[in-house]
């Protein structure tokens, strides 16, 4: 059998990938490239030392989704396409609906067409909203995204729910990932953002390395312990590792399962630049600037449940985690493209 990975050539995907081919597991990645990149899927080849299925498209492209499926014996979709600047979605919020929203429906015409019915999704914090108080545990009401990047992730949580209701043949995980970070060990693959980055850890490596002149810290008034934001950093490796586990988990669980992928501890914007600092042997300049709009003060996960059900937890520090964006910045200061 094989599992198909939309969006595999992304950041997250890519490293999905590996820990699919290094599980001896057949994979067919299926990605536009609007974010991605092929050498991603290269060099995830060569680290593995196995090959994937590529092919490139859309996954809204419903005559290619029915191509894959029969062409390819899928027994499992995990669903990473998609777009995710929240900025940008700010601006262009029906380009976002499209491909998010209507992504996911055509995904899942297309398996329903096939009779594969067991799916995991890339969700995401941002669907609490602002709660009262941390950390977010799964039992919580799903709150009021701020922008329509959250609502399209949200649209797409209730769609899934309904589907899963509707018919008792669905198996489905809604992944809750907090902020990830980091890259594989071998320094070969990461995250790679287009212009600049909007997120802290790919920001403030681009400053270490030289590429940007200084980081602007979003606020140094909020309520936590030094003023800046607090958030739940988790290495990507170690959420890949979640979806291994969500995996095995839905295999033999029909419905809808929600789980948080966090590490259930928060560092604040300062505690990274020092981070960052001990991990590049450099200083990283930074400046105080005014909140970002939609930015919440703290935010972490309860990580208990996948712990419980899954048996998995995330393992690596906040060392680790600076240590591997680091590497591969270093050995990859202009990304993919150079
Ligand atoms: P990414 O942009 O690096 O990867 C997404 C991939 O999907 C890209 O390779 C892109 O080319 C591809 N893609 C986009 N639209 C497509 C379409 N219509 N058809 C086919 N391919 C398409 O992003 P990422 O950080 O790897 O995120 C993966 C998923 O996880 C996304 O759904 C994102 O919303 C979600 N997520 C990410 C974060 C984060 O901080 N990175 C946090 C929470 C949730
Ligand atoms: C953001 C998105 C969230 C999305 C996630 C992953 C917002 C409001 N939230 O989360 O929906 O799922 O990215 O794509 O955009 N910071 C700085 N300076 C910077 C960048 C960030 O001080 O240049 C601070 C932020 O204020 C925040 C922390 O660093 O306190 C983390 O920011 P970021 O990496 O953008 O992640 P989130 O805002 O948590």
């Amino acid at each position: 059998m094989s599992i198909l990975v939309t969006g595999g050539a992304g950041y997250i995907g890519s490293h999905m990938v590996l820990a699919l081919l290094e599980q001896r597991q057949e994979v067919v990645v299926l990605d536009n490239l609007s974010n991605g990149s092929a050498v991603s899927i290269a060099r995830v080849e060569n680290l593995a030392g196995r090959d994937v299925v590529f092919i490139e498209g859309d996954v809204r492209d419903r005559t290619l989704l029915d191509r894959v499926f029969r062409e390819y014996p899928i027994s499992d979709v995990l669903h990473f396409a998609g777009l995710k600047a929240v900025g940008e979605s700010i601006e262009q919020p029906i380009r976002y609906y499209d491909n998010n929203v209507g992504g996911a429906v055509t995904l899942c015409l297309a398996m329903e067409s096939a009779g594969v019915r067991r799916l995991i999704f890339s969700s995401s914090a941002t669907v609490y909203g602002e709660q009262d108080s941390v950390p977010y545990h799964e039992g919580l009401p799903t709150g009021v995204p701020t922008n329509p990047y959250g609502r399209s992730k949200l649209m797409v949580e209730e769609m899934l729910r309904d589907l899963a209701t509707a018919d008792t043949r669905w198996s489905i995980a809604l992944l809750r990932y907090f902020n990830p970070v980091g890259a594989h060990a071998s320094g070969c693959i990461g995250e790679d953002p287009r212009g600049v980055p909007n997120n802290l850890v790919p920001f403030i490596s681009q400053v270490a390395v030289g590429r940007l002149e200084a980081l602007s810290v979003f606020g140094n008034d909020y309520p936590t312990a030094d003023g800046t934001g607090v958030r739940d950093y988790i290495h990507v490796m170690d959420l890949v590792e979640g979806h291994l586990a969500a995996m095995q988990a839905i295999a033999n669980r029909p419905g809808v399962s929600v789980w948080n992928l966090g590490t259930g501890r928060g560092y604040s914007v300062l505690d990274m630049i020092q981070a960052f600092e001990r991990a590049a042997g450099c200083s990283i300049p930074f400046r105080v600037a005014p909140r970002r709009a939609g930015d919440l003060a703290q935010v972490w996960a309860d990580a208990s449940k996948a712990q419980r059900e899954l048996g998995w937890r995330a393992r690596r520090d906040l060392d680790a985690m600076v240590a591997d964006a680091w590497r591969w910045q270093v050995n990859n200061p202009g990304g993919y493209a150079a």
